[in-house]
């Protein structure tokens, strides 16, 4: 029984149904802002749409540096044989002390629809429970977001809650849907 969150020194690497998770690099940066590029994927993922490739090292030295402090970990998803990566993953520590974080993912559209996510989704699933320690992971996903839901219901998350949109924004009116998985509740997959 994990009494505190074990983080690792380095990012782990894993390889499952021929999805490799690894390390993210400079080399990820110009897939990085082709997909974040993209109006529809970047709204999907809550993500704000950069105005250069330039910005791609700031968003690195951010994945570093939450990694470096122990609130985060990001992953580059590359399926196998390829050595560009298609697409990221990560956890974000929401409370240490309750050892909860929040999974993201995004994949580059030309790769929507294969698998590749909720193989991802599985491989920081288990490394979470099994290795890192933490007792839930929650995600937060857009009502019209089906792909999403489908990913973490196929993973195991059942919906824990629906957070109400501003009906009155132009920008934030739709309902997010709050999904959770916790570890005493999970069967191996
Ligand atoms: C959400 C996302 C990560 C899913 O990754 P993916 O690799 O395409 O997912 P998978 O191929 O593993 O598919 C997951 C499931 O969703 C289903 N699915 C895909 N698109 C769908 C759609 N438009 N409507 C309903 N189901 C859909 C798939 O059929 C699959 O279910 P199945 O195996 O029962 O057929 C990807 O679509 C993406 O990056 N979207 C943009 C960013 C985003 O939404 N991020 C998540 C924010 S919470």
């Amino acid at each position: 029984m994990f009494q505190t969150l074990n983080f690792p020194d380095a990012v782990p690497e894993f390889f499952r149904d021929a999805v490799h998770l690894r390390e993210l690099t400079e080399d990820d940066i110009p897939s990085w802002f082709e997909r974040a590029s993209d109006p529809e994927s970047a709204l999907l993922a809550g993500d704000p749409i950069p105005e250069s490739v330039e910005m791609g090292f700031q968003w690195l030295q951010r994945h570093r540096e939450r990694f470096r402090q122990q609130a985060g970990i990001r992953w580059a998803i590359a399926p196998q044989g390829f050595t560009q990566s298609i697409g990221t993953i990560g956890l974000t520590i929401t409370s240490k002390e309750e050892r909860i974080a929040e999974l993201g993912i995004v994949i580059g559209r030309a790769y929507w629809g294969k698998g590749i996510g909720t193989a991802a989704a599985h491989l920081v699933v288990d490394y979470a429970f099994n290795i890192l320690g933490l007792a839930e992971i929650q995600a937060e996903v857009l009502q019209r977001n089906l792909a999403s839901r489908r990913l973490l219901e196929k993973v195991g998350f059942h919906l824990l809650r629906t957070i109400p949109g501003d009906r009155q924004s132009d920008t934030n009116s739709e309902d997010v849907l709050l999904y959770a998985l916790r570890s005493q509740n999970r069967t191996d997959t």
